[in-house]
């Protein structure tokens, strides 16, 4: 997920900048690449009004050459676009201002280009610092947020201000800092919201996110000889316990923006669960994003793990933004070292690794993504 940040302080270390700190560090620490773009060092002419832009399709083609054209393509880039700003005059500052009208070129309503919004689907947000009490100060912003983003049809998240009351000790405080956090929290949730549930379809497969009703073929898959052998520190011995996991996994692990996703693998043909498969930070190996899964005894030889890992393989990469896959097999375990191997995983090295309370040899494995 990207953010693009665009700050319009004059001076980004005071106020509104000590106000993005923890929101910013939230973010990072989520995951998400933040593009923080300060706007006062910027050449931003303001808008010509000469609607150029209106009629060039498919692209921005405002005709001033300076430095809104690398804004726009950040902007563009973006998941989200935040605007951070201090009040001045009830309004935002005068760069914010011209970025905000020199946007007009996103907008296709008014020319002979076909009607389009270029950045259709990107959510807006507002911070904001300001002298009077927030209703007060910085309420008429956030109205013309709700307003701007009404007419080009893009969601407006809200806004997260903090009054001036004390110079750069009014954004220092546990509430002031708590609160950028969870506004933080609260945009990846909001932005994920609408894609928590994943499925992914196959040829054979669905890849979709776990239910209460797979415990028992939970249990029962991991139950089994090869599969205990293999995974045997996560021993899910009775439909409770991989009833608890499921929960365990849905409400306090899955996230989509780490990523942290274990997936079912359920056949197509009989909506049977036959295994897992997931992406999640490994602890072990400096927590690298891992590919792991596991396919039920009775229906290994298939094919199947190849085309499950291979679509989950797709995802992480392209759904999830990631650049880089590990994998750990144990040496013994051919058969997924096949799968792995198939799909272009490289080993790297053999390490050893701590497991289920003793110290196992793994092979190591990377994949790269190669983008086009
Ligand atoms: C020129 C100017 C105009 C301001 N106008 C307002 C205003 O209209 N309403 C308000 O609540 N605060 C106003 N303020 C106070 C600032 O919004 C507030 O101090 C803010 O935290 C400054 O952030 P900064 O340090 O990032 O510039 C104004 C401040 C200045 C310098």
């Amino acid at each position: 997920m990207k953010v693009c940040l665009l700050m319009g302080s004059p001076d980004p270390n005071r106020r509104t900048g000590e106000l993005c700190k923890p929101f910013i560090d939230e973010l990072r620490h989520n995951n998400v690449e933040v593009d923080y773009i300060t706007l006062h060092d910027k050449t931003i002419a303001p808008c010509l009004g000469c609607y150029h832009c209106q009629n060039i399709s498919g692209e921005y083609g405002c005709i001033q050459k300076d430095d809104m054209q690398t804004i726009v393509e950040s902007i563009l880039k973006a998941d989200i676009l935040v605007f951070a700003t201090p009040i001045y005059t009830w309004q935002v500052t005068p760069p914010m201002k011209a970025v905000m009208d020199r946007m007009f070129g996103l907008n296709k309503f008014y020319g002979s280009a076909p009607r389009e919004v270029l950045n259709k689907g990107q959510i807006y947000a507002l911070i904001s610092t300001c002298g009077y009490d927030i209703d007060y100060g910085a309420g008429l912003l956030d109205d013309i947020l709700v307003r701007w983003c009404s007419h080009s049809g893009l969601p407006y998240y809200g806004m997260y201000a903090v009054q001036d009351e004390d110079n750069l000790s009014s954004f220092r405080t546990k509430s002031a800092i708590d609160g950028a956090r969870e506004f933080a929290q609260e945009l990846i949730e909001y932005k994920y919201e609408k894609i928590k549930y994943i499925k992914i379809e196959t040829t054979r497969l669905i890849l979709r996110s776990l239910k209460e009703s797979d415990a028992e073929a939970v249990s029962n898959n991991i139950k089994q000889p090869i599969a205990q052998h293999l995974i045997y520190d996560m021993v899910l011995e009775t439909e409770e316990a991989a009833l608890n996991w499921i929960n365990w996994i849905n409400n306090e692990k899955f996230n989509i923006a780490i990523p942290n996703v274990v997936l079912a693998i359920e056949l197509k043909s009989s909506h049977e669960c036959i295994g897992l498969i997931g992406v999640a930070p490994k602890q072990e190996i400096d927590n690298d994003i891992e590919i792991f899964f596991q396919i039920a005894d009775e229906y290994q030889n298939n094919g199947y793990a190849t085309e499950a890992t291979k679509a989950m393989i797709w995802w992480a990469f392209e759904k999830a933004d990631q650049d880089v896959l590990s994998a750990i097999v144990k040496p013994e375990n051919k058969a997924s070292r096949r799968v792995i191997e198939k799909l272009g995983f490289i080993y790297v090295e053999t390490m050893n690794l701590p497991y289920d309370g003793t110290d196992c040899a793994f092979d190591y494995f990377r994949l790269n993504h190669t983008r086009r």
